[in-house]
Order: structure tokens, then sequence, then C-alpha cells
């Protein structure tokens, strides 16, 4: 059995987060996979391709009723607050995207209605029996052997699985044991990393089986079309969020419409704990419904705050608010994207936080472009000294890996590995140091050797420059100071529509000489550990 004419290549770039359950304010985990997708879409926009960054909240369930119960409102006015919250945090965290989709946005409705009657015609929905242990933080039915002792979840380690024994509507997942294994076997790049891959690999080996897409005793949800006394599974209704969000304003709330332009997705950027939805359910009911699966799904790995997991009873949970307000935006994206390998699991600890911020940006490449930019305002008549720029000479220790920096570091954007996209760059600009102290360019100077100190200048100014464009997809406003300090009028966070005109900065010797320079100014304020209490 083939999967082919459900995997097609597509133009456009498009990368989608967890649809956010609003029972609570975003915690670092939603802020984690929300910072990394922002870095994917601005690294494609910046290579002027057309992107879209889709986000948003899964606002059905028992999850999401029973908290809105415990809070004394009702289900959609506690929805409405919550995700203030999460679109107050994408603003404080610098998150430029494209779609905001809300599972209870009427629209919604119609599209979950039109998806699951392509499923009924495909004769893949039957109603059945469904016992077994639900875990409604999860909003999962357990295996008994995944469960902990007395039926505690795994995940949420403080709630008890409830039994339940109820008459439920099924999806036939049975059936697409074979397409499916097609699919992970042509088209090994479909699940990402390699590891999550495996995991999938195995768990659909044992065999799959079919899965409840109803609830009965549940208001708040989509009733199901063929029997509203049912209520749809809210992961059956929450994968269909991308779907809805692809829709134009104006468009009608058609599956046609929203399939037109944007799909097949390009990825899906989910943690590990729901890949099995993303990876396995979400492919077959694609199928089922003839609409081709998305590119690729990529779960990435678990924070621990200081080695530990990280929980309420625990009381080490890390605010993201808290977190950007202390430090800026900037400096909680540099941290989760140069300091855990996307795909494991990785720890926060505030110290190291502090020491890596100041070690890279504030010491490193802050104080590498002050001290040269004093430079030239002192020697330069606050210019980049004039030279030629070619005549520099390959032997200079900044400009032949300069030359190929950019080849060393989008391969790894792209491929979803922040930590070593920003290895290459932050160890050029350590060379910039060293080479700084070597060349001495104010002894250059003064021993009227201008030449040679014009190209010190210029290669070190140059490389600042270089390294900033290339990290702006992860600290966009850190490289927005460099490039005015370097006399830019350009702005990482502004219209895309500029980067095309600026493709050719990925190489090094773009800077003109002669280009008025901004104040030196430090671009990146040491940061102070500061002992307050986060959890
Ligand atoms: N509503 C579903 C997703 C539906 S998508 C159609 C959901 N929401 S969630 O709010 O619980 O998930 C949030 C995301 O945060 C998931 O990708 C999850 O993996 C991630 N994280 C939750 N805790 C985390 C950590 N401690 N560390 C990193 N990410 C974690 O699931």
């Amino acid at each position: 059995m083939t999967s082919d004419s459900t995997v097609s290549q597509h133009p456009l770039f498009s990368i989608t987060t967890p649809l956010y359950y609003v029972n609570d304010l975003p915690h670092i985990g939603s802020a984690y996979t929300t910072i990394a997708a922002d870095v994917v879409s601005r690294y494609h926009r910046l290579l002027g391709h057309p992107t879209l960054f889709v986000t948003g909240t899964d606002e059905h369930g028992q999850k999401i009723q029973r908290t809105a119960e415990e809070k004394g409102r009702s289900p959609q006015e506690h929805c409405d607050m919550v995700v203030q919250g999460f679109q107050s945090l994408w603003k404080l965290l610098n998150i430029r995207y494209d779609r905001f989709i809300r599972t209870t946005d009427p629209r919604h409705e119609a599209i979950v209605r039109e998806f699951f009657q392509r499923c009924w015609d495909n004769g893949d929905i039957y109603l059945g029996q469904q016992q077994g242990w639900y875990c409604v933080a999860c909003e999962e039915y357990k295996e008994e052997r995944d469960l902990l002792d007395k039926h505690y979840c795994a995940i949420h380690t403080n709630r008890q699985a409830e039994w339940r024994d109820e008459s439920n509507y099924f999806f036939r997942l049975s059936r697409y044991q074979d397409r499916l294994e097609a699919l992970y076997q042509e088209h090994p790049d479909f699940i990402q990393p390699v590891i999550r891959r495996n995991e999938v690999l195995s768990f659909v080996q044992q065999g799959l089986k079919d899965f409840s897409i109803s609830r009965v005793n549940l208001d708040w949800g989509i009733p199901l079309p063929t029997d509203p006394q049912h209520t749809i599974y809210v992961w059956f209704d929450a994968l269909l969020g991308y779907v809805t969000a692809l829709l134009d304003t104006d468009q009608e709330a058609t599956l046609e419409q929203a399939l037109s332009t944007w799909w097949p997705l390009h990825t899906n950027l989910i943690g590990k704990d729901i890949l099995r939805f993303h990876a396995v359910y979400w492919p077959a009911m694609l199928m089922s419904a003839g609409v081709p699966v998305t590119q690729r799904v990529f779960g990435h790995g678990f924070l621990t705050k200081d080695g530990q997991k990280m929980g309420k009873s625990l009381g080490n949970v890390i605010d993201p608010v808290d977190l950007v307000k202390r430090y800026s935006s900037d400096a909680v994206r540099y941290y989760f994207m140069k300091e855990i390998e996307f795909g494991r699991d990785g720890d926060f600890n505030e110290t190291r936080f502090v020491n890596i911020l100041n070690a890279d940006l504030a010491n490193d490449l802050g104080n590498l472009l002050n001290r040269i930019l004093k430079l030239a305002h002192k020697y330069c008549d606050g210019k980049v000294p004039i030279l030629k720029v070619e005549a520099i000479a390959p032997s200079n220790a900044l400009k032949t890996p300069g030359l190929d920096l950019a080849d060393r570091v989008m391969p790894h954007y792209e491929s979803l590995a922040f930590s070593q996209a920003c290895e290459p760059i932050l160890a050029l600009i350590r060379i910039g140091n060293k080479y700084v102290d070597e060349q001495a360019p104010w002894s250059l100077y003064k021993q009227g050797k201008t030449d040679e100190a014009a190209i010190a200048l210029y290669s070190v100014l140059e490389t600042v420059r270089l390294a900033a464009y290339l990290l702006s997809p992860i600290v966009p406003t850190l490289s927005t100071r460099i490039y005015q300090q370097l006399g830019y009028a350009i702005n990482f966070d502004g219209d895309p529509e500029q980067f095309t005109s600026l493709i050719h900065h990925r190489e090094w010797g773009v800077l003109e000489v002669g280009q008025p320079l901004g104040q030196p100014e430090p671009v990146f304020q040491r940061l102070e550990l500061q002992t307050t209490d986060i959890g």
C-alpha cells in the first residue's frame, strides 16, 4: 500500500504551534514552542519566502469546562479572559504570528462539521462502547499500563484518571495501519527528530486501535452532526483548528476555501507529549477526509527547572511573563534557542541563564561592537573606514570564515537545530575579539599604519553586522540595535517586505565604506542575577 498521494511539496512555508489549552495562563512550555516557531518563521521571512505562522488556543472540552466552573465563570467568559494572557505574552516575547485561531470561532464549527461528514461518508466513524481510564488533564484515554499507582496520570502526576464506560463514536484508526506505515517508510523525515520517529514507529507496530471521537454528558464543544446528543472529542476538534486558521477573513468557511492556498502545511511544531495525536491520529484523519498530510511533525523535548520536572505542586514553575519582564524578550529567546538542543529535553537554571547571556551577548558580541565603534569615532570621523573591501586578503582572520558563515548557519535553521545555528556565529565573534586584541588597531593608528588599522576596523564591523543579520530570527531587538549603530535604518521587527532587498546581507563584505555610524551605546545590557523566587 502506498501513501504517495497524501504527501506533496509546497512552495510556501508554513508552521504551526499547538493550539494551547486555556485552562490556565501560558507556561514556559507553551512559550518555548512558540519562540521556536517564531524563530523559524522569521528565518523564512528573512529569506523572502512567503511564510505563514499559525498559533492559537484550544478552548473546548471537559478540562476547560471544569476549570471555568471552578472559577465560577461561563466557559466562554473564561476562555476570553485567558486568551488575553496568551496574546499579551506573545507580544511581550516579540512573537510575530500571522494567524491566531480560537477553536470557539464560529467558522471553526463549520469546518469541523464538514470534515466530520467526509470521514463519516468514507465509513470511518461508527458507534461503539468505550470503557477505559480517562485523564481529563490530558483529555485522553490511557492504557492501564501507562498509568501510575491508583491510576494517577504519568504526565499530570497529581491527577487520577477517571473510569468511563459510555457509548461513544469511534474513528476507524485501525483501517489506516498500512497507509500510516507506508507514510513513515516513504517519508522518513515526516516525524522529526529521529528519536520521536522511533517512538511513533514502535507505537504503531503494536497495532492501531480505533479511538473514540465523541463524548456524552459534555456541553462545552461542537455537537456531533449526525447525533447531537454527543459532543465531538476535543482533540478531533482542535486538530482541525490548523485548517480553520488558514481561512482569510473574507473567505467562506468551507474546507475547499481553507485548503486552497497554504495547504499542505509545512511544519507542525509540538512538544513530545502530543506526538501521537499529530503523527498518528491526525494523518489518519486527513487521509480519511482525502486531504494531503502535513509535511513535517517536529516534537521537541521538555524543559525542567534546575534539573527537576516543573509543576505547581513542586512550586518551581517558571512564569514566562515574569522572566521576560525581568530580563527582556531577547534574553529569554536566546537562552532557550542557544542553550537547549532543540528536540532534546533541556534545563532552565537562572544562574546559567544570566552567565550565558552576559558572556555571549553582552561581552563577546556587544563589547566587540562597542570597542570598535569607539575607535571609528576617534579615528574615522564616526564612519565606516574607507578602503577597498575586495582587497582585504583572504588570510584575514575574519574574512574567510565570514564568507561561508551563512552556509554554515542556514541549514541549521532549516532543520530547527537552533543551537547549532548559533555556534558558528558566536565562534566567529570570539575570533573577532581575539583579532582585535592581536591587531590592536589603536596602536596601528598611533604608528600611522592607517591602512592596516582601517582593515581591522572594517573586518570587525562587518563581522558583527553579519552576526546580527544571522542571529536576527532569534534576537530581533538586539540585531536591530546593532544594525542601527552600524548606520542602517533597518528594523528586523518591521515589514518583511524590506527583507527581499537585503538578501545579499547574508554575505561578508556588504557594509558600505564611508557609511556614517551611530553613537556607541551598549546594545545588550549586562544582566544581574535577581534572586526573587519566580515560582
Ligand atoms: N491543546 C493541546 C494541543 C492541541 S493542538 C491541536 C495541548 N495544549 S497544551 O497547552 O497542553 O500544550 C502545550 C504545549 O506545551 C505542548 O506542545 C507541550 O508539549 C508543551 N509543554 C508543556 N509542558 C512542557 C514543558 N515542561 N517543556 C516543554 N514543553 C512543554 O496539548
